[in-house]
């Protein structure tokens, strides 16, 4: 009941959110029904699908679940930009959250990319996310956009930028209002055994990786780059429930998307995803979302660096059932008449014993 006390408001960049779930680029966010659609849920904004100057076809199929339970896709299937003009217009007559509008760079040159990003803001959109492959002229496109547009430009990056810290602070000097990561990681490809087909119809087969499989390639890069800018930042990749929305703000993001998770589980997995949220802060004492942004940079600054630690065993809390005994690549842990004993002599505190430890019966000490 006290749950709702919790304020779960973010701003982005300028954009007030009602929560700090975002939609952001994919097919539900690629047409007006959707975006409607979409809005009737617990997410603060709604970043559109990315759209090139003529409508596109994907070669199908071009959206797949991996046997990880995420996703591939191949998805280049747009609208154009004139019919999505017209789209945008429709939508900011009456949609009740924040339009985010994608320009995909990718197909363009970055004049005509900022030529689309001034369309857009014109039309009324609350904000613009770049994205491109090509990182040097993402950041030529921003350069070109910013002066065009009034609305917070945001760049969203691809996973695995070598240079990330000179990128980050071309785009800042550039005049980015915030960054979103990331894009699908990619390319890849999954086999069906039966056809030994891909699962793509792309004509080589591959595609994009998105949803759970990638999501601690998306922990790791928002602390990175949480690191180095002070604008907001939208960590998005592999996000599914509240504990890894949670995550992501602790290690730096402002606010959280979902593109995987509402394809597989509906749009539904918003509210979850909220209602999780606030059920999660009340029940550990925090009023407000914000106070646990960056949370990890505090602690991981004032943490222990040791490698003296050994498994130990609660033995009133272990129901012998063997994992640790299993898993242990040391053959430290015996079960024996008595219950679980840890030969610490061979213990060698990797850890791995206490993570998949079922009753929360080891720990290292
Ligand atoms: C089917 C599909 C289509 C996508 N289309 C776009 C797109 O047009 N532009 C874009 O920037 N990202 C696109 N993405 C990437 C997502 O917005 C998101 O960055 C990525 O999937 C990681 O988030 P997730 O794990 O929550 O899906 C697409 C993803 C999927 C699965
Ligand atoms: S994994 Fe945990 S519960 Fe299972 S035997 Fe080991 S200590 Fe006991
Ligand atoms: S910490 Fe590693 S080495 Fe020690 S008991 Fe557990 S699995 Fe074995």
């Amino acid at each position: 009941m006290g749950e709702r006390r919790v304020n779960l408001k973010v701003d982005l960049a300028g954009i007030e959110l009602r929560t700090p779930l975002l939609l952001t680029e994919g097919p539900l966010s690629g047409n007006v029904a959707s975006i409607r659609r979409a809005a009737e849920h617990r997410l603060g904004a709604i970043i559109t699908k990315g759209q090139r100057p003529e409508p596109a076809v994907s070669l199908t199929p071009y959206i797949a679940q991996t046997r990880e339970r995420s996703l591939i896709n191949a998805d280049w299937s747009d609208m154009g930009y004139a019919a999505w003009l017209q789209a945008i217009r429709t939508l900011k007559a009456d949609l009740p959250v924040p339009l985010i509008a994608s320009v995909a760079k990718n197909y363009v040159s970055p004049q005509v990319a900022a030529d689309q990003a001034e369309a857009l803001s014109e039309a009324g959109v609350d904000g613009i996310t770049l994205c491109d492959y090509n990182v040097p002229a993402l950041i030529e496109a921003v350069r070109l956009t910013r002066p065009r547009v009034k609305c917070p430009l945001i760049a969203k990056l691809i996973p695995f930028i070598p240079n990330l810290e000179e990128v980050l602070n071309d785009l800042v000097a550039a005049g980015i209002d915030g960054i979103a990561a990331m894009d699908s990681v990619g390319p890849v490809m999954e086999i069906d055994i039966e056809t030994g087909l891909s699962t793509m119809g792309s004509p080589d087969g591959e595609g994009y990786l998105s949803g759970r499989a990638i999501r601690p390639i998306t922990v790791r890069y928002i602390y990175e780059i949480s690191r180095h800018v002070d604008v907001p930042v939208i960590a998005v990749g592999g996000v599914t429930d509240y504990a890894s929305a949670i995550e992501m703000m602790m290690v730096g993001a402002t606010a959280v998307g979902m593109c995987t998770a509402p394809l597989l589980h509906g749009l539904n997995v918003f509210d979850e995803v909220a209602d999780g949220m606030e059920r999660w802060l009340a029940d550990h004492g925090i009023a407000d979302v914000n106070e646990i942004r960056g949370l990890t940079h505090r602690r991981q600054a004032q943490r222990l660096i040791t490698s003296d630690k050994r498994a130990v065993v609660a033995l009133e809390r272990c129901t012998r059932c063997d994992r640790c005994v299993q898993s242990c690549f040391k053959a430290a842990p015996e079960m024996t008449d008595d219950g679980l004993v840890i030969h610490i002599e061979r213990c060698v505190g990797c850890g791995l014993c206490v993570s998949i430890c079922p009753a929360d019966a080891l720990c290292l000490d």
